[in-house]
């Protein structure tokens, strides 16, 4: 499959994918001049950056990712810190090839922050999720989870590394299964193919 990464910060789980071997066919971002621009240049990935201001509406913005995932020949796309909503029709055009990372055990903890607010909750045990996106926000049905524990003395620094290690360990194995097609989304549910992945389900 050729995967696109979109993006819009630090990069670390962009670089995570590239660095497990998977062919990023482009990398798109919703903010200009981040560090996950310029790990795409290191890594001679095309990349964009799609600034939502520079647009009239959801639709319009949407509708330009659109463009350039086709004009790239784009058939999946892995979310990896775009921090915006996504709306139906670029969902549909890539449902069961679009997902999603979350630092947080879904459906604790959507939307910003999750990380720091689990901290501030002391919370003894976070971790992190990867899900099929749908219309909802950081709902969509979860193909992955990985729980990560907080320590006594952890600072918010400490625990957020922790949570990031996680990510980064576990968000390539997962877009490499889709890659496969060992798992897929049927109905709204996510099917395994239960003999190559048992570490999905967390068990390994
Ligand atoms: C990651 O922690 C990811 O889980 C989070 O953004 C960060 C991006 O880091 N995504 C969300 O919160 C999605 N709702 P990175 O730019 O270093 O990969």
């Amino acid at each position: 499959m050729k995967w696109a990464v979109l993006v819009g910060g630090t990069g670390s789980n962009l670089r995570a994918i590239l660095e497990s071997g998977i062919k990023v066919h482009l990398v798109i971002s919703h903010r200009a001049d981040v560090p996950a621009l310029r790990i795409a240049q290191t890594y001679g990935v095309p990349s964009r950056a799609l600034l939502p201001r520079d647009f009239v509406d959801r639709a319009a913005y949407d509708a330009a990712i659109a463009n350039s995932l086709e004009d790239f020949g784009v058939e999946a796309v892995a979310l990896a810190g775009f921090l915006r909503w996504l709306t139906s029709p670029l969902i549909d055009r890539y449902r069961g090839a679009l997902v999603n990372l979350h630092p947080s055990l879904l459906p604790a903890y959507p939307g910003l922050h999750a990380i720091e607010r689990a901290f501030r909750d002391r919370v003894w045990w976070s971790g992190v999720t990867i899900h099929f996106v749908d219309e909802g926000h950081d709902s969509g049905p979860i193909i992955a989870q990985r729980p990560v524990p907080r320590f006594m003395n952890d600072t918010v620094e400490e625990f957020s590394e922790r949570m990031h290690l996680a990510e980064h360990q576990l968000y390539p194995r997962v877009i490499q299964e889709v890659d496969r097609g060992r798992v897929t989304l049927v109905d709204g549910r996510v099917c395994y193919n239960e003999e190559e992945s048992p570490w999905m389900h967390g068990h390994l």
